[in-house]
């Protein structure tokens, strides 16, 4: 197939074309590019169009063309998606050295253009210079992190345009407890109804919210959050509902926009919804039933059309109960409840949790974030009043203390470990008297839960520690959960 490459005799790269008669130049290129065809693992050619002319067997072969005559005449592209030929053709310019994705193949490729006795541009020529990238190791590997990079930072680009930079595979947890937020967040993605999540201050309310809208089908449209806790109480009502032009004199001649109008068509993510004030209630309530607001100062409603989900730390029945809550609004807000666990009652989770933020923290730095068994357990002995906020900052401490290259140990726990454990020793308290059965139960859901921490939820390692079967601590663990 080498002997019909059309352009060979005419194969000029741009240096030569001031010279273009000279015969030893024409012969120069004419000796070298049967050597460049056998040295590489492919080659193929393209006229001016970007048109392949010529393709070589083994180029035909490593991109599995059964026919190689058959894409003769057809747009390089269309046959070679990642190609950057045309780009060749069209500015003139070689592309000495290019690692080019195919399929699952990464080639280093060289493209050149090739030019007429006039210097006219004649097409471009490409030759696959290492389909194993064995020798090219380093480089390859380098090369890999920076592309793994790249695609993590388009998709973090992506979430953050969408306003949202979570999803549900953010929320670590392997526990009954976490599977079971995991299952009703799935739920919650697919209906598109009101949303209650309930949480200790760093359970993840705000990971679930932004996972949650992620999955749903308005994951295109924004995500707007708002924390009524932060704004000022004579501010909320023109945060939620914005603000008419020239409503006051002065500052706010302009129209400005509520939150409700920017999730418009999305999601409205209503933060510490246990500390709005009773008269917002009211209005928050009608703008939920109506499905329009009237923004301040102006006499029109406007539709809108949100999904809200609302979550808080407190205990909305007993505000309810005490009259700080109205009870309408928490119904409408609650159409699906997700309790998420505090960590001290998903120690199971310690383990994952741990692996996950530790590579999250030591991402681009040169750092193990490794963490031993004993200092998981370690881990285990303090009972997290600030959850997976506070697990984050201690391992962080942790890190920065540590002088082992980013192992943590037991000791580098010990160290930054608030001392101040508000967890009862069991022992000391009163216990009731109960059935004995109960008591037994009891003990044993704290062995197998105790197993699960030290072998950081993995069931054949805990089963071991216990000593029973696996299928048994199955049986057991389903009847607990
Ligand atoms: N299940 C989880 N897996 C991994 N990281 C988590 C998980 N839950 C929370 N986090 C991390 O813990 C931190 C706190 O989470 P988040 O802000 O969602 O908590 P929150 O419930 O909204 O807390 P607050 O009530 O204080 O606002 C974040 O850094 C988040 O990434
Ligand atoms: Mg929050």
């Amino acid at each position: 197939m080498t002997e019909s490459f059309p352009g060979r005799s005419q194969f000029m790269t741009k240096p030569y074309q001031q010279n273009p008669s000279s015969g030893l130049t024409r012969e120069l290129i004419e000796v070298l590019f049967p050597m460049f065809e056998q040295a590489s693992a492919g080659a193929i050619a393209v006229d001016r169009d970007s048109r392949i002319t010529w393709i070589n067997a083994s180029y035909a072969s490593l991109l599995g063309l059964p026919d190689p005559q058959a894409v003769i005449g057809r747009e390089v592209r269309a046959v070679i998606p990642q190609t950057r030929m045309d780009e060749v053709v069209k500015t003139g310019q070689p592309l000495l050295l290019d690692i080019m994705e195919h399929d699952t193949q990464q080639l280093v490729v060289t493209r050149l253009p090739f030019y007429d006795q006039d210097g006219e541009i004649q097409g471009a020529v490409a030759f696959v210079l290492y389909d194993d990238l064995q020798p090219l190791t380093p480089l390859v590997s380098k090369y890999r992190r920076l592309h793994q990079d790249l695609v993590a930072a388009r998709k973090a680009l992506a979430r953050k345009t969408r306003g949202t930079r979570y999803s549900l595979g953010d929320f670590v947890g392997a526990s009954p407890a976490a599977l079971e937020v995991k299952r009703r967040a799935r739920l919650a993605s697919g209906r598109d109804v009101a949303v209650l999540l309930l949480g200790e201050t760093g359970t993840g309310k705000e990971v679930l919210a932004q996972a949650i809208h992620s999955a749903s089908s308005r994951a295109e449209r924004p995500f707007v959050g708002v924390n009524v806790a932060a704004i000022p109480e004579n501010l909320l009502e023109a945060e939620f509902f914005g603000v008419a032009p020239g409503a006051y004199t002065g500052a706010e001649r302009r129209q400005r926009e509520g939150k409700f109008q920017l999730a418009n068509g999305g999601t409205l993510f209503l933060d510490e919804v246990g500390d709005m004030p009773l008269a917002l209630q009211a209005k928050l309530l009608r703008a939920l039933q109506e499905g329009e607001i009237e923004p301040l100062g102006s006499n029109k409603v406007v539709p809108v059309n949100v999904r809200v989900i609302a979550a808080t730390s407190r205990n909305l029945e007993a505000m309810m109960a005490e009259g700080s809550f109205r009870s309408d609004l928490y119904y409408r807000l609650n159409v699906l409840e997700i309790p998420i666990p505090p960590l001290r009652e998903r120690l199971p989770d310690l383990g994952v949790l741990c692996e996950a933020i530790l590579e999250d923290l030591c991402q681009g730095l040169e750092l193990r974030g490794e963490i031993t068994d004993s200092a998981v357990s370690a881990l285990a002995s303090y009972d997290w009043p600030g959850n997976i906020r506070e697990l984050r900052n201690v391992l962080e401490r942790a890190l920065t203390m540590g002088e082992d290259n980013g192992l943590l140990d037991a000791d580098a726990i010990f160290k930054v470990l608030p001392r101040s454990s508000g967890r009862p020793a069991s022992s000391l308290a009163p216990r009731p008297i109960r059935p004995l059965a109960q008591t037994l139960a009891a003990v044993e859901a704290q062995a197998i839960e105790e197993a699960l921490v030290a072998s950081r939820g993995n069931r054949t390692r805990a089963a071991k520690l216990l000593g029973i079967s696996r299928s048994v601590l199955y049986e057991k663990l389903a009847k607990l959960s």
